[in-house]
């Protein structure tokens, strides 16, 4: 008898919870999840301007204007890594031990330097890490994969293999430090069947698009460039002329990976189970070097000027040009002599077919194009357009299921009917509805395969909606559907939270 529950409840728990969702990384990787069709639950906090569903409908609906079609929606959970059990409402977190049987951990924060350990990149990189493997444990999850950096190696120059961690190695900054420390609470967790470490490169932004929601690393120097080259002055050649001395060979490898190719490999290897239990090294098959980008914006600019000085040379500004660069990116300085060379033999053998491409002139291009029209990250984020949030007409959805229910009674009774709702686009979401006798339980997440599930577009749900108004319009008095329905996941708290949808 155990053993039947125990396999019933193990059946109906296979929903994957990503943290980090909004980031860089987060926002490729709930896309790539959705379209593969992944049952996705995400942990995401809200903003002073946003709350969550908002949030995640703003970053959907951008996908869906690039791909030209709608998306399903994951189970939002509204919570904060940082707190202990994610801060999440007794229903989030009932709903999470039901339901969730993998956790793809990637919430981070990249500030390199700390005041304390009490205080960021500590609290969510260090800390949050830990309240997630805590969590897990609770959730019974069995498979774990965490999002980690290949800078876990710290100041090395050999080759770093995958399969190494902790090698007596020194740390340029915090960042290194609380996601080293972070890789190895994780390792030492006991509790899963399967742990899968990524360690990215620097990563870039999207090599097909440019686009990018933050500016670290090579996008930094980009930044900077397209801001400062054209106040400089121009030659009788009419060339932007960029008089900087760089304390740097200038051929140094640098280990720069596109977003799209480093979520597309996660996703790959998330839904590949033979390829668990291993370390990647998310890095470049071809490293790009402080040489080539420069003489790629001198292209994009129409500049020239810039001096290497060997690794040797003092990192002093030799102008006021070469003063405000240094100035913006010393937290980076310890960075751009020497990188290592990462082995990535793991990655080659279960992901070798998903080409890393290159930073190129054109992808450089593309990236500074994205930049200015981004305005470097200044431009808003569009607000979502939504017309109806499905998730606050779930009564009249049961009610006119039960209407229709009302057809299908066997034998004088009532039949105990399940079904799911999996409605894509704006507004739209996951849900199960348990009709019984009368009344219907509203659960966030898709019923396991053996439920009949109805997948509708918004537009379809909306005319649906709109038909059931006028109908009702006139004998369908608030107080007969108030007992309907009886919530039982953890949307709850975001319908009651969230401000009335916008038009
Ligand atoms: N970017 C790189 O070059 C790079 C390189 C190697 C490895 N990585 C790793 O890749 C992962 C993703 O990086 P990214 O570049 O995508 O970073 P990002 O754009 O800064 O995104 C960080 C994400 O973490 C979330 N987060 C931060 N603190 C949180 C908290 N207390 N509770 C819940 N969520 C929280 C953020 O949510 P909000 O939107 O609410 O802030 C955001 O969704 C990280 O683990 C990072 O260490 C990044």
């Amino acid at each position: 008898m155990n053993s039947q529950v125990d396999s019933r409840h193990r059946s109906s728990k296979r929903y994957t919870l990503l943290t980090g969702a909004t980031g860089l990384v987060g926002r490729y990787l709930m896309r790539d999840l959705l379209l593969k069709g992944h049952k996705l639950a995400v942990l995401v906090r809200p903003t002073k301007q946003q709350m969550v569903r908002e949030r995640i409908e703003g970053i959907l609906q951008m996908w869906e204007g690039n791909l030209g079609h709608r998306l399903p929606r994951p189970v939002l959970l509204s919570g904060d890594v940082t707190q202990a059990n994610l801060g999440l409402s007794p229903k989030q977190l009932s709903w999470s031990e039901k339901f969730l049987d993998q956790i793809i951990h990637g919430a981070a924060v990249l500030k390199f330097q700390s005041a304390s350990r009490e205080l960021e990149p500590w609290k969510t990189n260090l800390g949050g890490t830990q309240h997630v493997l805590d969590f897990s444990k609770r959730c019974n999850i069995r498979d774990f994969h965490y999002i980690s950096t290949a800078y876990v190696c710290g100041e090395r120059e050999a080759t770093v293999y995958e399969n190494e961690l902790a090698v007596n190695q020194t740390f340029r900054n915090d960042y290194e430090v609380s996601k080293f420390e972070a890789e190895q609470l994780v390792r030492d967790f006991d509790c899963f069947e399967s742990k899968t470490i990524y360690r990215p490169a620097v990563i870039s932004g999207d090599s097909q698009t440019g686009y990018t929601s933050t500016y670290h690393g090579l996008l930094l120097y980009l930044r900077l460039m397209a801001m400062l080259v054209p106040e400089q002055t121009k030659n009788a050649d009419g060339v932007i002329e960029t008089p900087i001395s760089l304390p740097i060979e200038g051929d140094e490898p640098r280990n720069v990976v596109p977003v799209d190719w480093v979520a597309k490999t996660i996703c790959h290897l998330v839904r590949t189970p033979e390829a668990h239990g291993r370390t990647y090294h998310l890095v470049p098959d071809r490293c790009t070097s402080a040489r080539e980008v420069i003489e790629y914006c001198y292209k994009y600019f129409h500049s020239d000027g810039v001096k290497f000085c060997g690794a040797d040379a003092e990192r002093t500004a030799d102008s006021e040009l070469a003063e405000k660069l240094f100035e913006n990116t010393s937290i980076y300085a310890s960075y751009e002599t020497s990188d290592p060379h990462f082995d990535k033999r793991n990655v080659s053998r279960f992901a070798g077919h998903l080409d890393c491409p290159s930073i190129d002139e054109e992808m450089i291009f593309k990236l500074i194009d994205f930049g200015k029209q981004n305005r470097w990250g200044k431009e808003k984020e569009a607000a979502p357009k939504v017309v109806r949030w499905i998730e606050s007409h779930l009564t009249e959805i049961a009610l006119a299921a039960q209407k229709m229910m009302g057809a299908l009674r066997i034998n004088g009774t009532d039949r105990i009917f399940k079904f799911g709702l999996d409605i894509h686009g704006p507004g739209g979401g996951q849900w199960q509805l348990l009709a019984n006798e009368g009344r219907f339980d509203v659960t966030p997440g898709l019923p396991d395969d053996s439920s009949p599930v109805l997948k509708l577009n918004d537009i379809q749900i909306n005319d649906l909606l709109m038909r059931h108004d006028s109908e009702e319009m006139d004998r369908s008095p608030a107080e007969d559907t108030k007992d309907a329905i009886n919530w039982t996941g953890p949307l709850e708290t975001v319908i009651t939270e969230n401000p009335q949808p916008n038009q």
